[in-house]
C-alpha cells in the first residue's frame, strides 16, 4: 500500500492537513469497519457467555491479542491489555514490591506518564535518580553506567521523545540493564507503528505501548508487554470480574495471566480495532513506513529550520517522526492556532504533557513549542504547507 492509499481510507484527511500522529493518529476505514462489525453483528461480552454469539467474541478477542502479539513477535500471554500507554506504565510501577532503598534511573526527558508514576515512588522510600538528557535530548548511555549502583533495581526509558522527536539508543541501554540485572522498561509510545517493534531484540522487561497512535488504532486502546516471569511478580492493582479463578469468604485465586490484569468488562471493539489496525500496518509495511517517516521528518526540519525567526530543537540526524520549534516572540498556542485558522494544519502546542523535558531544553518559559508530527499518510506537499505558513506567520509577527 502506497501513502495515497492510506490518505484514501482517511477522509477527514481531504479536510485537513494533519500534522499531530504523535497526539493521535486518524482511524483508517478498515479499522472502523472491523469495529461496527463488532457493534452490529455480535456485540456481546467475552469470556462469559455460553451461547455462540458470546463465544464468537471470546474468539475475536483471542485474535486480537494473537495479531497485537505477533506485531511485536511476543507470545500472546504476555500481553496485557490496556487503555493506554499510561495505564501500562502504571501496572508496572503499582505492581513492583519496591523496598526502601530501591533506585530506579530515569531520564529528565519523558513524558509526564513514564516519569510520575516513578516520582510518586519516593513516598515509598525509593530513590528516583533523574537523568540528564544532553542539549539535543539525548541520554549518553555512559552517564547512565555512572549512575548505576547496587540499588538499581529499574531502569527506565521512552524510545522516541514526544516532545522533541529525539531518539533513544534503546538497544545499548538494554545491555546496560542486562549487565547490571536491573529490570529494564521501554515506553514505545512515539515508535511502535513506525519502525519494527520486536521485543526479542529489545530486551526490556516491560514495555508500555499505546494502540492509537502509531498504530493507528482506536483510542482507548494500549498493551504492556510484560515477560511471564516478570508478569508472575506483579500485584495486581484492579481486582474485579475476570481476574479469579476461584474465591471463598477468606480468599481468592488469581486468574492466569494476562487476565489477572484485566479485570472487568474491557474496550472489546477497541481491542478488536487495534487488531485490524496491526494488520493494516504490516500490510503497508514497517520498512516502508519508517522510510517515509524519516524522510519527512528530514524534509520538515530541514524546511523549518530555513525559515528566519524560527527555533527548531533536537538534532536533526537522530529524530524521528516529530519536529518541535518556535517562532521568536509568538507563544506556541498562537501559532497553533493561526496553523489551523489560515490553512487546517493540526499541530499540537504547548508542554506536551512533558514539563521536565521543556525545563531542560529552555522552552518552559516560552510556554513550551509547536510540536510537528507524521506518519506514512502525510506527504511532502503537507509539509510545504506548514513551512510556508510558518514563514507567512513569522514575517507577519515574528522579531
Ligand atoms: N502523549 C500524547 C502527545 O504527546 C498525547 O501528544
Amino acid at each position: 500500500m502506497e501513502s495515497a492509499d492510506v490518505r484514501s481510507d482517511i477522509p477527514i484527511l481531504e479536510e485537513v492537513i494533519y500534522l499531530d500522529a504523535a497526539s493521535t493518529g486518524p482511524t483508517p476505514q478498515p479499522v472502523v469497519d472491523a469495529m461496527c462489525d463488532y457493534f452490529y453483528n455480535y456485540n456481546t461480552n467475552t469470556g462469559r457467555g455460553a451461547y455462540s454469539l458470546a463465544i464468537k467474541t471470546t474468539q475475536k478477542m483471542q485474535e486480537a491479542r494473537q495479531k497485537v502479539a505477533g506485531f511485536v513477535n511476543a507470545p500472546p500471554e504476555e500481553i496485557i491489555f490496556t487503555k493506554n500507554t499510561t495505564e501500562a506504565i502504571n501496572i508496572v510501577a503499582h505492581g513492583l514490591n519496591w523496598e526502601k532503598g530501591d533506585s530506579i534511573l530515569v531520564p529528565n526527558i519523558e513524558h509526564h506518564s513514564n516519569f510520575l508514576p516513578w516520582l510518586r515512588l519516593k513516598e515509598k522510600g525509593v530513590n528516583v535518580k533523574v537523568i540528564k538528557a544532553d542539549k539535543n535530548g539525548i541520554i549518553n548511555p555512559e552517564q547512565l553506567v555512572e549512575s548505576i549502583d547496587d540499588t538499581t533495581r529499574l531502569i527506565t526509558i521512552t524510545h522516541v521523545s514526544n516532545a522533541f522527536g529525539s531518539l533513544q539508543d534503546i538497544y545499548e541501554i538494554g545491555k546496560i540493564a542486562e549487565e547490571n540485572e536491573s529490570l529494564y522498561m521501554i515506553d514505545a509510545a512515539q515508535s511502535v507503528g513506525h519502525m519494527e517493534t520486536n521485543v526479542k531484540k529489545m530486551k526490556a522487561n516491560f514495555i508500555a505501548f499505546p494502540g492509537h497512535k502509531g498504530t493507528l488504532g482506536p483510542v482507548g486502546t494500549g498493551f504492556l508487554y510484560c515477560k511471564y516471569e516478570d508478569a508472575e511478580k506483579l500485584e495486581v492493582s484492579d481486582l474485579g470480574g475476570g481476574t479469579v479463578l476461584d474465591v471463598d469468604e477468606n480468599n481468592y485465586q488469581l486468574e492466569s495471566i494476562p487476565a489477572r490484569f484485566e479485570g472487568g468488562t474491557s474496550n472489546i471493539a477497541g481491542y478488536i480495532g487495534l487488531g485490524a489496525s496491526v494488520d493494516y500496518i504490516q500490510n503497508i509495511g514497517l520498512k516502508k513506513v519508517e522510510k517515509h517517516g524519516l524522510k519527512l521528518t528530514k524534509e520538515l526540519y530541514q524546511g523549518l529550520s530555513n525559515v528566519e525567526n524560527v527555533t527548531c530543537y533536537g538534532d536533526p540526524q537522530n529524530i524521528y517522526g516529530i519536529v518541535s520549534f518556535n517562532i521568536n516572540n509568538i507563544h506556541p498556542h498562537d501559532v497553533a492556532k493561526i496553523l489551523d485558522e489560515v490553512r487546517k494544519i493540526c499541530v499540537r502546542s504547548g508542554h506536551h504533557c512533558a514539563i521536565p523535558s521543556m525545563k531542560h531544553m529552555g522552552v518552559h518559559e516560552l510556554g513550551g513549542t509547536v510540536r510537528a508530527s507524521i506518519h506514512y499518510y502525510n506527504t511532502s506537499e503537507d509539509i510545504q504547507a506548514l513551512v510556508e505558513t510558518v514563514e507567512d506567520i513569522a514575517k507577519t509577527f515574528g522579531v
